[in-house]
Formats: C-alpha cells, sequence, structure tokens
C-alpha cells in the first residue's frame, strides 16, 4: 500500500502511532489488527496534562479540498479534546488493503465513491459521535450529502486550488489533484457544493493546524455540540 501524501504542516496520513493518547485496537471496530479509529480512554492524559475529556453529541464531518488539513485538524482537535477521530480515507484504504491511488487505478472514480458512500454511512451511523476527516469529494455524491446533513455537522475548511498546490507535498497519492489547472477547476465546480452543506466554514489560508482547530473548538463548543 503506497502511504498517501502528506501536507507541509502534517505527518503522515496513516501514522497509526499517537504521542498523547492511546490507539485501543480492541475498542470496537479494529480492522486486521489495527484500530481505524483513534481514541482516547477516560485515563489518558491530554497534551496539557489535565485529565479532561470531552464528548461530541453527534458526528461531526470536515469536508473541504483536498489539502486543506482536515485530517490534520481532526487530529489535532481530538487530541486536543479527547475524542475519537476517523479519517475516511485512511479507513477505506484499511478496509479495502489497498491504496486510494490503487483503487482509483483497478476500479476508477465511480467505483472508488461507492466505497466511499459505504464508509460513510458505517462511520456516520457509529455509536460513538466521532470527528471524521472527509475526502474531499465526498461532496460530489447527493447521496453522500444526505448523510452528512442528516447525521452530523458540516464544518468546511476552505482553500483554493493554489493554496492547495502548496500544502501537499505530494500530489502522486492524490489520484484528482495531478493537475494544478484541472484542481483549479475541480475547486471552483465543488466550492459552491462545499459552502452550501456547511454549517459553519473555516478560512484556512496562511494559518496554522492549532489556529484552526481552536476555531473549530470554539465553535462546537458553542454550539453545544462538544461538551
Ligand atoms: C478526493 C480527495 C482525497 C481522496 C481521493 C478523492 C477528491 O481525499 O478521497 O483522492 O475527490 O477530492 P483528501 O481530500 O483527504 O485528499
Amino acid at each position: 500500500m503506497n502511504p498517501r501524501g502528506s501536507e507541509s504542516y502534517q505527518g503522515s496520513k496513516n501514522k497509526v502511532t499517537s504521542g498523547d493518547y492511546k490507539i485501543s485496537p480492541g475498542n470496537n471496530e479494529s480492522c486486521q489488527g489495527r484500530s481505524r479509529f483513534r481514541t482516547l480512554t477516560r485515563s489518558s492524559r491530554l497534551k496539557d496534562g489535565s485529565k479532561t475529556v470531552m464528548q461530541l453529541a453527534r458526528p461531526v464531518f470536515l469536508i473541504g479540498f483536498m489539502g486543506a488539513g482536515k485530517t490534520s485538524v481532526a487530529r489535532r482537535l481530538a487530541r486536543m479534546c479527547g475524542i475519537s477521530s476517523v479519517d475516511m480515507d485512511t479507513y477505506i484504504e484499511r478496509q479495502q488493503e489497498k491504496s486510494i491511488s490503487e483503487i482509483f487505478a483497478e476500479s476508477g472514480e465511480v467505483g472508488f465513491r461507492k466505497i466511499e458512500t459505504e464508509a460513510l454511512r458505517e462511520i456516520a451511523t457509529m455509536s460513538t459521535s466521532m470527528l471524521v476527516s472527509c475526502g474531499g469529494g465526498v461532496v460530489t455524491q447527493p447521496r453522500n450529502l444526505d448523510i452528512l446533513k442528516s447525521s452530523g455537522v458540516v464544518v468546511h475548511l476552505m482553500i483554493n486550488a493554489d493554496q492547495a498546490a502548496e500544502r501537499i507535498s505530494n500530489t502522486s497519492t492524490r489520484p484528482l489533484f495531478q493537475d494544478l489547472e484541472a484542481a483549479r477547476q475541480l475547486c471552483a465546480e465543488r466550492m459552491p457544493v462545499y459552502e452550501d452543506a456547511a454549517d459553519y466554514t473555516i478560512l484556512t489560508a496562511g494559518r496554522g493546524v492549532g489556529s484552526i482547530a481552536y476555531e473549530l473548538k470554539r465553535y462546537l463548543v458553542d454550539e453545544g455540540v462538544l461538551k
């Protein structure tokens, strides 16, 4: 399985290890011996040394174009608050035992989108509400929009294709980000869909993961979703 590319400010998307919190493979939905989720047990310590663990009342879906930082922000907020997070692409790769690029090569985008919808359904109906970093194309399927809107809170991390290109160090793992002009067009087509789906939008240009994660936390606390 090819490792996925990483944004300039994040580690590998597939890394399962975590500095501050425990991965609990025995804790639901483990796959091939590895947990697909990052969970923090109630006894674990948070980064700031406190033991406070917050909870999500509903799933929170991060959407936005490739390179927006969805995975990094989800991981940072999960660690800050002691909540569980799951990255949809990683979930799919572990479930299918193939990289996203391999799935695109073997089954095309249509095949990938079917798998993606199934993964979204599974994640949206899990008993523990999680912070979910979605693939950038999740909004292209109306059936996915129904799932997102009906089961959780949707937050758009907004970025344009040029800013994304600066952040993505390795586009080879993103089959739909091979050419900047095509990516600009795709991003422009999707932008109104992201905005329509979103309950809240965070502008990410020029900002670090921590700043975005704090804004997201403030929004979720204000809305009573994160307690
Ligand atoms: C895609 C985005 C990717 C991945 C796949 C398709 C898209 O996820 O799901 O390559 O259509 O925008 P990221 O947004 O995490 O890169």
